[in-house]
């Protein structure tokens, strides 16, 4: 690898660390269906960072049908949404943001 790559590669590395991130990835995997401060087909991020955790928020995420039922829902319409790690733990830091608001 050419040595010049390597301050370019770590310093974008940093900023997709950033919680800019959760927002592209709310924009890009979530804003059909949630919206952040209104009802859409799905809860408001209002409503569901007033009541779950982070891991919760993760955790359905990763699977809708096997944690539908410990939410409260009847049934689930959410999609199942391969999101990787980082994409997954960003956009749950981006819906506790909307925490209070
Ligand atoms: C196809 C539409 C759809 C998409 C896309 C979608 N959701 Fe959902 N989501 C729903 C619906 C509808 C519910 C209500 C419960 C259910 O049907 O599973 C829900 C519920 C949730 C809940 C649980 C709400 C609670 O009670 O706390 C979380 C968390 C959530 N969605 C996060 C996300 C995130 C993050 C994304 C994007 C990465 C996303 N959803 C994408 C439709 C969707």
């Amino acid at each position: 690898m050419k040595k010049w790559l390597v301050p370019i590669i770590l310093f974008s590395s940093f900023l997709s660390a950033d919680d800019l991130d959760g927002k592209k990835v709310f924009e890009t995997y979530c804003w059909g269906c949630h919206h952040q401060t209104a009802v859409a087909f799905g809860p408001p991020f209002t409503e569901i960072a007033a009541k779950r955790t982070r891991e919760e928020i993760e955790a359905y995420i990763i699977s809708p049908e096997s944690m539908y039922k410990a939410f409260g829902y009847k049934r689930t319409a959410m999609s199942q949404l391969n999101l990787n790690d980082k994409e997954r733990e960003s956009v749950a830091k981006y819906i506790l943001l909307y925490k209070g608001k």
